[in-house]
């Protein structure tokens, strides 16, 4: 069900004409993958460079991506990095991992890009022993949104102050929409519980860029 405005559609097929314009590779990488049988939801163009470019603004060095699929998105993250950058990528389905790590070398990013075959909730404590608190400067949500506030403790630990807890999906998605009622969509409630959390919580000063289905941004303050 598209609840989604046409002329608001229109406006996003500007925003990545316009905003989201991509090489070469990354033009590629999506159509290659849904051939292989990867579905079809990265993030659009435009949303890939607002996290490139957020991710320059803050100097990033090290980046935990929660849900990763063909590496769309990771691309545009790792490319923000310097090259003894790092992203931690999570992705726990089989054929998504193996076709981002082959994008990752035809890309020349494999270097700085750690693809972890694990679930969010798995590898997100995993990673905070072993790169401790505060040792990231960015974690990207993109994977299961009724999960979302499940996401958070472990990601507001891995922050550093002035580190950046973005969420995909804060919005809307493929069945609902955020002014949906409550507890009829899993999802719907997991996004919108986050957004709860990074506006409400003292150490997170947040905005939300309602490109496409929505991008949550919280610093950590
Ligand atoms: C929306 S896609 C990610 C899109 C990607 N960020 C991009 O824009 O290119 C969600 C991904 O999360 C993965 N996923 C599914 N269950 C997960 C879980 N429990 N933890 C982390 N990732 C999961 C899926 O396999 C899928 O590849």
């Amino acid at each position: 069900m598209d609840m989604t405005p046409k002329r608001w559609n229109n406006t996003c097929e500007y925003l990545d004409a316009v905003f989201g314009q991509e090489d070469q590779h990354l033009h590629d990488l999506m159509p290659g993958a849904i051939e292989n049988g990867v579905p079809d939801i990265a993030v659009s163009p435009s949303v890939g460079r607002m996290l490139r470019v957020l991710l320059k603004m803050i100097d990033a060095k090290t980046v935990v991506e929660v849900g990763t699929l063909a590496g769309y998105s990771t691309t545009w993250m790792a490319r923000a990095l310097p090259e003894d950058g790092m992203v931690y990528a999570i992705e726990p389905n089989e054929l998504h991992a193996r076709i981002a790590r082959e994008g990752f070398e035809r890309a020349g990013i494999a270097h700085k890009v750690t693809v972890i075959e694990e679930t969010g909730l798995d590898a997100l404590p995993h990673l905070l022993s072993d790169l401790g608190d505060g040792a990231v400067d960015a974690v990207f949500l993109d994977a299961i949104k009724s999960e979302y506030p499940d996401y958070f403790p472990a990601s507001k630990r891995l922050l550093r102050k002035g580190g950046l807890l973005i969420a995909d999906n804060a919005l809307g998605g493929g069945d609902w929409w955020i002014d949906d009622p409550d507890g009829h969509n899993l999802d719907r409630d997991g996004a919108a519980a986050l957004n709860d959390l990074i506006t409400r919580d003292e150490d997170f000063d947040a905005f939300c860029v309602p490109i496409r289905e929505g991008v949550a941004v919280g610093m950590k303050v």
